[in-house]
């Protein structure tokens, strides 16, 4: 069982397409485990893509995902990082496979709809950023009728 921080961005919100965003996560079978609808400021945006602070869109990047309200959720199930990656579509969208969120429902790379970390310990430290421990669910398999055959 794996983890990963997915965020619907600004553009997301703005569009309308969060129930779209989810419902494709859940089709899929993987299943959240927490969720904040949260306005970013600049501090958290900039710690969570700090990986790309000497970049040169890392302004431009921070000044759009601190530009209106998120979604932060965790999802869960097998390999969900490589998963939730795939689901995603290529980073930018005039790349991205029709099929995937970004080739469907995307134009451009800086209106990219959504994030999902990139590894397991990028993941950790994403999910600590927006989330403390008490905030993920744990499922019990008897209790909810959902399972992966494992874990
Ligand atoms: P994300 O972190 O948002 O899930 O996206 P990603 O892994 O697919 O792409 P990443 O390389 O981590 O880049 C983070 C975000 O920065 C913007 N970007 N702009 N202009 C550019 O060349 C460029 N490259 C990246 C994108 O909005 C990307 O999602
Ligand atoms: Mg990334």
């Amino acid at each position: 069982m794996e983890r990963t921080l997915v965020l619907i961005k600004p553009d997301g919100i703005q569009r309308g397409l969060v129930g779209e965003i989810v419902a494709r996560l859940e089709r899929k079978g993987l299943r959240m485990c927490a969720a904040r609808f949260l306005q970013a400021g600049r501090a958290l945006a900039e710690t969570h893509y700090a990986p790309h602070r000497e970049r040169p869109f890392f302004p431009g990047l921070i000044a759009f995902l601190t530009s209106g309200p998120i979604l932060a959720m965790v999802w869960e199930g097998p390999g969900a990082i490589a998963q939730v990656r795939g689901l995603m579509g290529a980073t930018d969208p005039a790349q991205a496979t029709p099929g995937s969120i970004r080739g469907d429902l995307a134009l451009t790379i800086g209106n990219n709809l959504i994030h999902g970390s990139d590894g397991p310990e990028s993941a950790a430290r994403e999910i600590g950023l927006f989330f403390q421990p008490d905030d993920l669910v744990e499922y019990r398999r008897a209790a909810d009728g959902w399972a992966h055959g494992e874990g």
